[in-house]
């Protein structure tokens, strides 16, 4: 295996580890989340002025933490692909600088990609083939891991990420950004059954669909989500309510999460069932809420499937599961051009198009 350092900007944390064979030796989070909160979401270019400022002295913290020199870094990664363009390449330039300067393969990493790896970190004899439910800010997608770099998405959203559906929501609630941790906070106080709201189904033609558990027959789409109609919801309810003030806002909250939590929970473990994939590893900032968790490890019980969850530092976004996701790529002989272009979005089955 290999000691990698990766950097990681592609949104609004300055991210930087080192990962020695699935190990975390130093990792550091600087968030820009007070940065932005102010605006009510992340401003592009507020964040790569901070990301300017900050990734030089996480660079340095990162190597001091976990005490190496750079004679001992196998290779230098970044974030090339999906993300905010001038975010991604503060990152990838002091990557690809590094690299020339010391010598070293650059790696230019997808993000989704550092999003499955992130529960190697955590269960480092995991092995695939396993499902990876990935629900974020920008992603709610279900992929069959095959491989490092093989990678087939079996279903996503159609509309709104998970992620984003608990920021907008929070927005709508007054109750500032991002959504998803004060939701899951408020929401232990409140009645998840209080309110009954749509999951939001996606209607099949007769014929249509992919995947083995349509045949024709089904009616809906079964691993794909949309979460529009639940945010509208949302919004119609808080309207027929507000005469009866002060807003039922921990209930709310609670309905809202329990009723995103089921519609992940079923797609989930529909599509391990169907592709016969007894272990589900959950990733991306949403992996961190406490009634997906809940509802998801009791359904994958049930049906005698195993779940990971990686530690909620590892949910969100970081530079380890980067690192990880690098480290895999590298000792199966892969590199990057240095010439290889930011992306603010790649496909996750073109991930091998990143290394030569
Ligand atoms: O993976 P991530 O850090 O960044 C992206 O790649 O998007 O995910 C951020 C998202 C935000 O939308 C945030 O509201 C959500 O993850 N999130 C949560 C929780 N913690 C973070 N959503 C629900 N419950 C949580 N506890
Ligand atoms: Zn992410």
């Amino acid at each position: 295996m290999a000691t990698i350092l990766a950097i990681e900007t592609s949104c609004d944390e300055t991210a930087v580890a080192i990962v020695k064979d699935r190990q975390v030796l130093s990792s550091i989070v600087s968030s820009q989340i007070d940065l932005h909160r102010t605006y009510g979401g992340v401003v592009p270019e507020l964040a790569s002025r901070q990301h300017l400022e900050w990734v030089n002295p996480a660079i340095a913290q990162a190597l001091a933490d976990a005490q190496l020199s750079w004679a001992e870094i196998d290779g230098i990664a970044s974030t090339v692909t999906p993300g905010l363009v001038g975010a991604l390449l503060v990152g990838t330039m002091a990557a690809k600088s590094l690299a020339m300067l010391y010598g070293k393969p650059f790696l230019g990493v997808h993000h989704l990609e550092g999003h499955i790896h992130a529960t190697y970190l955590d269960q480092p004899g995991l092995k695939p083939p396993f499902l990876c439910l990935l629900v974020s800010g920008g992603h709610t997608s279900l992929i069959h891991v095959k491989e490092a770099g093989d990678y087939t998405t079996l279903g996503q959203t159609r509309d709104d990420a998970a992620g984003e559906a608990f920021d907008k929501v929070a927005r709508l609630l007054g109750l500032g950004y991002p959504g998803g941790p004060v939701i899951d906070q408020l929401a232990k106080q409140g009645n998840a059954k209080a309110f009954k709201l749509p999951e939001g189904r996606i209607s099949l033609g007769k014929h249509q669909g992919k995947g083995k558990a349509q045949q024709g027959q089904a009616r809906y789409h079964p691993y794909d989500s949309s979460f529009s109609g639940l945010k509208t919801a949302m919004l119609r309810l808080t309207e027929r309510l507000k005469p009866e003030s002060p807003l039922p806002i921990a209930d709310l909250a609670a309905s809202f999460q329990y009723t995103v939590a089921k519609a992940l929970t079923k797609r989930a473990i529909a599509c391990a069932r169907d592709f016969n994939l007894s272990t589900i590893a959950v990733g991306g900032g949403v992996a961190a809420n406490s009634e997906l968790r809940h509802q998801l490890t009791a359904a994958a019980q049930a049906e005698g499937f195993q779940v990971f969850f990686p530690p909620i530092a590892l949910c969100t976004d970081n530079a380890a599961m980067i690192a990880c996701a690098a480290c895999e790529h590298l000792t199966r002989g892969r590199s990057s051009s240095l010439q290889l272009p930011v992306q603010s979005r790649t496909p996750l089955e073109k991930v091998l198009s990143l290394y030569e």
